[in-house]
């Protein structure tokens, strides 16, 4: 129970590799504080489904894309010990097409929030203990079709990151990036050519599949932890060997 006593706060944490993180860091004893957009089924279901297994949790609705929403989330929040920037919105389009809308929510939900809710989380952190962990794509430096302004949005979290990293250090946080390959969420169905898309990643990796949920969790709730005490700023890729194939 290595999280007894302390509070996690995963944006996105209802549904996909955020629920997951958060089962396994309550499993070892963590409180959660999960946030979410839209969807309060899923939110319910989790929180119900969590709590069965003795894992306290609160759900705070707020659109992190939009920075005032960020502030009534945090007003609400008076402790956090982990913090796991997970949410993910955007606009599928090719580079050429991308328009001011779909940049700017992208930009927003994903990469902005992550800066904002790092630097509330911050304040209440206690110092030598706090740890912080953004979820990033192969899409930040590598393309993946239709997906400029997603991409272009974890290429900004990963830099977030590295400049997060060197001035928490002198308080001890640890902020790192976990980059996943593709994964089996609600996600993927934003995609066109799902199917086409699918086969590709499947051949591409060595092991010869999609990722489940849980193993990506596995490695941030790693990064959690005491054991990744000296890992600062880093990305590290968990794609089952996809990328250097
Ligand atoms: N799936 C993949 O193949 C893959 C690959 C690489 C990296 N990743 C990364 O892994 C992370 C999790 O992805 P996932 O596939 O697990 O996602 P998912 O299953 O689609 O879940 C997305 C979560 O984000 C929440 N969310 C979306 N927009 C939000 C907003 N504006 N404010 C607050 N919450 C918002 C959703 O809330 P609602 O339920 O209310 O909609 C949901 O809880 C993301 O950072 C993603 O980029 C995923």
């Amino acid at each position: 129970m290595e999280f007894t006593g302390k509070i996690a706060l995963i944006t996105g944490g209802t549904r996909g590799i955020g629920r997951e993180t958060g089962r396994k860091l309550g499993q070892k004893g963590a409180e959660l504080i999960l946030n979410y957009w839209k969807n309060d089924e899923a939110a319910e279901k989790t929180k119900t489904e969590f709590e069965k297994n003795r894992i306290k949790v609160s759900l705070i609705k707020a659109d992190i894309g939009k920075p005032e929403q960020i502030k009534q989330m945090f007003k609400k929040i008076e402790k956090v010990d982990i913090f796991i920037s997970n949410a993910v919105y955007g606009v599928v389009g090719p580079a050429v097409k991308i328009g001011k809308f779909g940049w700017s929510l992208s930009m927003d939900v994903n990469a902005r929030a992550y800066l904002l809710c790092a630097q509330e989380s911050v304040k209440r952190m206690k110092d030598n203990s706090g740890k912080i962990v953004a979820v990033s794509s192969l899409g930040s430096y590598k393309y993946i079709p239709g997906y400029t302004a997603v991409g272009a949005s974890k290429a900004a979290i990963e830099a977030i990151t590295r400049y997060l990293a060197v001035e928490l250090a002198e308080k001890g946080i640890n902020v790192n990036t976990v980059s996943a390959g593709p994964v089996e969420t609600d996600s993927l169905k934003y995609f066109k050519n799902i199917n086409d898309l699918k086969k590709e990643w499947i051949n591409k990796t060595p092991f010869k599949r999609i990722a489940k949920p849980e193993e990506i969790a596995d490695v941030i709730v790693f990064l959690c932890s005491e054991r990744a005490k000296w890992i600062q700023g880093q990305t590290i890729i968990v794609d089952g060997g996809m990328s250097i194939c």
